[in-house]
């Protein structure tokens, strides 16, 4: 049977297997992974085994947003990000409370969030500034009443936008650029003069995830979704085709609302404080030898998702030069697998013996290169035993495709992972 036949098999057995009645197999730490994965079952649906191009894969429905939905305090967007479910299922069954936990390439932070949630320790890079920006808030969140009274104390009907500033009125009301810019100014003084605390933390990370977006839920006309900036004149556009000018919006009132909402599950467990750093994946001083116990993560997957360009709007806010930010990003597989093999260089200094990897590859080029293939290629010689794939099969739906079949909207939808352990000693 090939990987895509299985595939198709478990995503088209029925639904009331995924019934949340049926207690999926929990396994325990130490116990041996790919015995866990054969085991897997919502119920009665048994994990397919392939044996292709020299990696075991192991498909299965392993998570679902059907099943379980996610911690409301995950709900903010990011590009490539990837659902909560995926962290949790190796959290909940490589580690247990106080676990470290590690995602290097962390984007908005699901994996750190994730970790905070079940009381183990957070640790987050990413070479992009926007993203601790994100997530620090998020794992140990201030009091409502703080966010409250320090959005009641801002007047942000005084500000002012420059003539450099004009051109975001295709996404703003003046009035709502106005606000914006009071907001701004007075996130980037805080931080300049080391002020910021947990509210204003709290507040810029709600503000940036409200930018721009397709609803009356956001400080922008109707555009792309959140985690899209589009550029000014893609704006103007739209705009046009639309027929649309920017509604004048209460920014203070959105980020209130998204608040309650990112509140509504509660907060994080006491967990270990978290550690998160900036820079690039391959050179991580901060983090000791041999202080991850497991690490999930995805990284850039080749040059699909442009980093860059999509976050533009968010770092202008943020005060980050987007153009200082030095995101991976390659055509070609040769570097990619160069830029993969750096990164397990370090991985491997920062994990112990007997850490768990689990590193997500997405659908590039129409499933024509096969990036968990490069991944195994890349860490031949490095102290790393490739347990397997793990490959995420979901049931058809328009946006959400199995493996092997793309949306042709250069994303993806399917979860590979590759499986790994850290073999010998701490170097
Ligand atoms: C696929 S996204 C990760 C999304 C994340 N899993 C989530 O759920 O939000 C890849 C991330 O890698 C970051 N990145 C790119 N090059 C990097 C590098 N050399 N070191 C660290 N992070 C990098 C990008 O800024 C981006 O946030």
């Amino acid at each position: 049977m090939s990987i895509r036949s299985a595939a198709k098999r478990q995503a088209a057995l029925p639904l009331f297997a995924h019934s949340e009645s049926v207690a999926p197999v929990r396994v325990n730490v130490g116990e041996d992974f790919r015995t866990a994965l054969r085991c897997f079952t919502f119920s009665g649906a048994p994990t397919a085994e392939v044996e292709e191009g020299g990696l075991h894969y192991f498909v299965n429905e392993f998570w679902t947003s059907r099943q379980r939905q996610a911690h409301s305090i995950q709900e903010i967007s990011y590009r490539a990000c990837f659902k909560p479910q995926l962290p949790e299922f190796f959290i909940a069954r490589r580690t247990d409370t106080g676990g470290r936990v590690y995602d290097p390439f962390s984007g908005r932070g699901t994996t750190a969030v994730q970790a905070a949630l079940m009381g183990r320790k957070p640790i987050a890079n990413d070479v992009n500034p926007l993203s601790a920006i994100l997530v620090r808030p998020r794992l140990d969140p201030p009091p409502r009443a703080a966010i409250e009274a320090r959005l009641a104390g801002l007047d942000l009907s005084r500000g002012r936008f420059t003539d450099e500033q004009n051109g975001l009125l295709a996404f703003y009301h003046p009035d709502t650029l106005r606000q914006i810019c009071a907001l701004r100014d007075y996130l980037l003084e805080r931080a300049a003069s080391r002020r910021m605390d947990g509210a204003d933390e709290w507040i810029r990370m709600v503000a940036i995830n409200r930018l721009t977006g397709h609803s009356a839920g956001f400080f922008s006309v109707y555009t792309l979704p959140p985690n899209q900036a589009v550029s000014i004149g893609s704006q103007q556009k739209i705009n046009a085709a639309r027929n649309q000018t920017p509604p004048l919006r209460d920014i203070a009132a959105i980020i209130r609302r998204k608040t309650r909402t990112l509140l509504t599950d509660g907060l994080p467990l006491p967990h270990p404080s978290a550690l998160l750093m900036t820079g690039p994946a391959d050179a991580t001083p901060e983090l000791g030898d041999g202080e991850v116990d497991l690490l999930v993560t995805s990284p850039p997957f080749l040059d699909v998702v442009d980093y860059e360009g999509d976050n533009w709007l968010r770092c202008w806010f943020a005060g980050i030069d987007v153009n200082a930010v030095r995101i991976d990003r390659h055509k070609g597989v040769p570097g990619w697998e160069a830029f993969v093999r750096r990164s397990f260089t370090e991985f491997a200094r920062v994990m112990r013996p007997g850490g768990f990897v689990a590193f997500e590859v997405g659908e590039v080029r129409g499933g024509k290169v096969l990036l968990e293939r490069h991944v195994a290629e890349a860490i031949q010689g490095l102290p790393f035993s490739v347990l397997g794939v793990m490959v995420n099969a979901q049931a058809f739906t328009k946006t959400a495709n199995c493996w092997g079949v793309t949306n042709n909207k250069g994303g993806t939808n399917s979860n590979r992972i590759v499986m790994a352990e850290r073999t010998g000693s701490v170097s």
